[in-house]
Formats: C-alpha cells, structure tokens, sequence
C-alpha cells in the first residue's frame, strides 16, 4: 500500500471507477427494465444508490482524533528507570490512551508512579501457559492482547511500541485518519538495515518503530492470541510471532516511511536529515545510537527535539532544498532538526540520499547495507556540508515559526573552488522562517528562498512550491 493523500485519492478514485461501471451496468439494466415507463427516468433509480454507497463504503464517522488511539507499550522494570524520559518526552497525560507494561512490578525507585509516565500494569504471566520459561517474545506479542482488554471503548487503532519508543502523535493522527479504521490494517516499519528484514523476516513491523493495527484486526488478534502464541511457541522473536499472528488473520504488512526502526549505529544525523517524504511517525534506539544533538546527552536531545515537535509535526525532518545562486550554495533544510549548507548547486533527487554518517546495526561484509540508497561522507570541499542544528523556535507576530540553526562545528576544509571559492566558513546560523499553518500532505515538498545574507548568517523563509518549479 503507498501513503498519502494523493494515495487516498487515487484509492478513491477507484472506488468511484468501480462504482461508475457497476452504475452504468445498472444504469442499461434500469433502462431495458423500465423503458416501458417512460415517466420514470432512470437517473433518478441510480443517484440514491450513488449516494449511499459512497457514504457507506466512506466511513463516515467523526474523523479521528487522538482520543481513538490506544498504545500498548511494553518494557521491562529494569530498563524502565532510564528509558522513561523517552517515552515521557512525548507521553500526554490523561489524554493519550495505553499503558505501559512492565515484566514485574516497579521498585521503589519507580514509585510513587509518575504522573508524566502512562500508567503500567504487570504483563500476565505465561510460564505455565506456555510450559517454557523464557517468554519474552509471547509476553511482548500478548501485549496487543491486554492492551485490547484493558481499553478498548471507541478504539479505531491500536498502537504498539517498545519502552524506548518516540511518537509524534499529531502526525500519526494525521496519517490514520487518512484511513478507514473499520477495514483491516497492519502498518509498521521495516528496518532500515537489510539484514535485520532478512533474519527476521520482510513482512513484519519492527515493533521498535512500533506496529499500528486497525480495530478490527485488533479484535481478531487479541481472539486469536492463545492459539497464536500455541502455534508459534517456537518462535523466539515478538515481532515475528506478532507478525505471524496477523499473517493467519489474512492481513499483510503495509510499511510507512515515517515509522523508524532505526536499527543503525552510531551517528544517526545523516539518516535524520535527508528523511524520506513521509510525516514522521516514530524513532526507536535512542538508547543505542548517538546522541542526535551534539554536545547534547541522549535525554536532553530528546527533549529537545519535541520542542520542534510540539510547534509543528507536519514539517518535523521534511527536507526542504534551497539555492543561492549568487555564492553557488545549496541549502539542505530537514526542518527542526538539521540545516546544511553545500559549497555547489546540487539538486534535490541526489540531496534526498543520507549521508551515510552512521555504521550498520549487525555484521554485513559488502553492501547494499540499507533499505535506502546513501551518499559516502567526504572531505571534497565541494561535497562535504557545513553542519548546523536546530538551536531554538518560536512563533513571530507575523504568524510565521523562527526557527534557529546553529554551526556544529567549523569545517575546516578550504573553499569549494570550481563553483567560485565562496567559502560559507563564516556563517554562524542559519535562520529558518515557516508558516503558522501546517504544511499540507500534497504529495509534494516545500520550497524555500534565501531572504537575507550576511557574513554570518543567513534567513531562509519557505513556502509553497510553484507549480512548475525544478528543484535543482
Ligand atoms: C454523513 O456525513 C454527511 C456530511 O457530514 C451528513 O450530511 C450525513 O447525514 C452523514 N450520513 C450518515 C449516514 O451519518
Ligand atoms: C474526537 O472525536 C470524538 C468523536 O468520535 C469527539 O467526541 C471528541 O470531541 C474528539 N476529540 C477531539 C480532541 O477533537
Ligand atoms: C491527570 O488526572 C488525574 C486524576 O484525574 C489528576 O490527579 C492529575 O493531576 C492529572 N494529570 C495531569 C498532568 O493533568
Ligand atoms: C558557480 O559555479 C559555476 C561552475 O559550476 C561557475 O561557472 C560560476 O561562475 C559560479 N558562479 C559564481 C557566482 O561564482
Ligand atoms: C580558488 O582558490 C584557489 C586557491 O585558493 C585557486 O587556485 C583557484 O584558482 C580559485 N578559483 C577561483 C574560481 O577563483
């Protein structure tokens, strides 16, 4: 399945295909029937039929919104201590719906239970059930179980995640109200490392990057969970027995480009800034990968990151490209999070590849490595960007979003010199200005000019793009 709104049009656009030949079936059907009545027109016989097709096959509900959602997260006492600065950087309390669980109850460190935390409850005990002691795997796959029996009044979609789980809640309303929560969907992600969807398998959500499961097929599997989890004892992976599970329903995997894995080592920042065009739904790993913000630790650089995030989701790491073309300078804009500056024009369909700053997440003797295609890191003067991160935000009174970049580090490499030897060594910040109003899912990125230059910085403004206009 592909995403998005033009998606959901064209799947619309279908529909009112398929509808439009069964209606002109009919149409001739009416005709011959009712030629004989010639007072009757037959138009009048199909446009009821018309509407309430449509209205019916279209769920026809309030849209969704986050009071529909429900999140099992499942994690265990020990790593929760560290781990739930994660989940609280992005947690609403009493307005997000879940629970956390835990594989025994918190210690007294964890207690008296935050109220910033979502509330836990102690996963059932599957030891005897199962006849095995090590039951990580079906307790993590029964989570979708307890979650659905402990909450399930007007659930359209159920969600679940790890404890170290990062959700951008606005998007992923976003993108699931795009869908009929009454049909059967699987959304996840696959990883981002090719060996890990190899291992373990193609077809399955990682449950990192967090699964995503319609009502219906949330109903079915939590039904289904004992014999499941009898069927695929054997199994030593929970995302692959939750997988399986599904699979027997007779649902298969949608991927989402917004949900991530992240099973990447090390410096992630190339991954994050050439992401891929899709609302960003979720990280995983930030236990494991580099802190995301230099000279920042791993929980303040997620903290930071949601003050992005609380602002505005629906630009949150959409690259945006922009030129100059008076000092032959690219600017590479993944909003909230990172700004480059390129010493040579370089178009959007070579920008839109990470840099590959980051290490696989296993062994992998010769590439590919990745889901994606990557650019090598170099010291090309001509290849190599300046390095900015987003430093702050906040909303003007022109109803615009400031947001500052700020110059990680010098390059330290000589000027670029067949685009002009325009050095961009002094420039210190960047200055990114994008509209109050969301950006709208019309398949298509933004654009941005070069409103302001000087010696140290530079204030860049978005906006949409022209219809005819080349990014390159
Ligand atoms: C469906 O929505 C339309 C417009 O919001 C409304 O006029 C109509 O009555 C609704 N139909 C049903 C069956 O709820
Ligand atoms: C979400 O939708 C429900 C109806 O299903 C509605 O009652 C509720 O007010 C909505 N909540 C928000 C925050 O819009
Ligand atoms: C959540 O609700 C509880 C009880 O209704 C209340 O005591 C608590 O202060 C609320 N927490 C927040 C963060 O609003
Ligand atoms: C930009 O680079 C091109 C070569 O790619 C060069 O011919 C041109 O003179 C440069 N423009 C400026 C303003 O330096
Ligand atoms: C750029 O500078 C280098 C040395 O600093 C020089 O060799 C080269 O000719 C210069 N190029 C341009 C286009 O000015």
């Amino acid at each position: 399945m592909k995403m998005g709104s033009s998606n959901c049009n064209l799947e619309v656009g279908g529909l009112c295909k398929t509808l439009l030949v069964f209606c002109m079936v009919l149409y001739f059907v009416f005709v011959a029937l009712f030629n004989q009545y010639p007072n009757c027109p037959a138009s009048e016989f199909f446009s009821p039929f018309w509407k309430t097709s449509l209205s019916n096959s279209i769920s026809n509900d309030s849209k969704t919104n986050l009071s529909h959602l429900v999140f099992g997260l499942v994690g265990s006492e020990k790593a929760w201590h560290h781990r739930k600065t994660y989940i609280e950087s992005w947690w609403r309390p009493n307005t997000t719906r879940g629970f956390l669980f835990l594989d025994k109850e918190p210690t007294a460190g964890l207690l008296p239970w935050s109220g910033a935390s979502p509330p836990y409850k102690v996963s059932d005990d599957l030891t005897k059930f199962l006849d095995k002691t090590d039951v990580t795997a079906q307790r993590i796959a029964h989570g979708v179980k307890e979650a659905f029996r402990e909450d399930h009044e007007n659930l359209r979609w159920l969600i679940m995640g790890d404890d170290d789980s990062i959700f951008f809640l606005d998007n992923i309303v976003g993108v699931l109200a795009k869908l009929d929560h009454t049909k059967y969907y699987y959304l996840g992600g696959q990883s981002e490392f090719i060996f890990s969807n190899y291992w373990y398998s193609f077809s399955q959500g990682f449950g990192g990057g967090g699964f995503m499961l319609s009502a219906p097929l949330a109903k079915a599997l939590a039904k289904d969970m004992e014999n499941c989890l009898k069927r695929y004892a054997h199994l030593k992976a929970a995302d692959l027995t939750a997988m399986s599970c599904i699979a027997d329903i007779g649902v298969s995997l949608s991927p989402l480009k917004g949900i991530h894995q992240m099973d990447l080592r090390g410096d992630v920042s190339g991954f994050l800034s050439s992401h891929p065009q899709f609302p960003l739904m979720s990280l995983h790993h930030f236990d494991i990968v580099e802190p995301i913000f230099p000279s920042m630790d791993r929980a303040e650089s997620t903290r930071h990151l949601m003050k992005a995030a609380e602002v505005d989701q629906s630009r949150m790491m959409q690259q945006t490209i922009c030129h100059n073309r008076l000092s032959n300078w690219t600017f590479s804009i993944s909003w909230g999070y990172s700004a480059h500056i390129y010493e040579r024009i370089m178009p959007r369909s070579y920008l839109q590849y990470p840099i590959e700053t980051f290490k696989t997440w296993g062994r992998s003797p010769r590439p590919p490595h990745y889901m994606f295609n990557t650019r090598r890191p170099s010291n090309d003067p001509c290849e190599a960007p300046h390095l900015f991160f987003f430093e702050s935000i906040e909303k003007t009174p022109k109803n615009e979003i400031f947001t500052s970049f700020s110059r990680a580090w010098p390059r330290g490499l000589l000027a670029c010199s067949s685009t002009g030897n325009h050095s961009a060594e002094s420039i210190s910040k960047i200055n990114v200005f994008s509209p109050a109003a969301k950006h709208s899912d019309i398949g298509r990125s933004e654009c941005c000019d070069i409103v302001g230059i000087d010696e140290t910085k530079v204030d860049v403004k978005f906006r949409e793009c022209m219809t005819d206009e080349i990014i390159a």
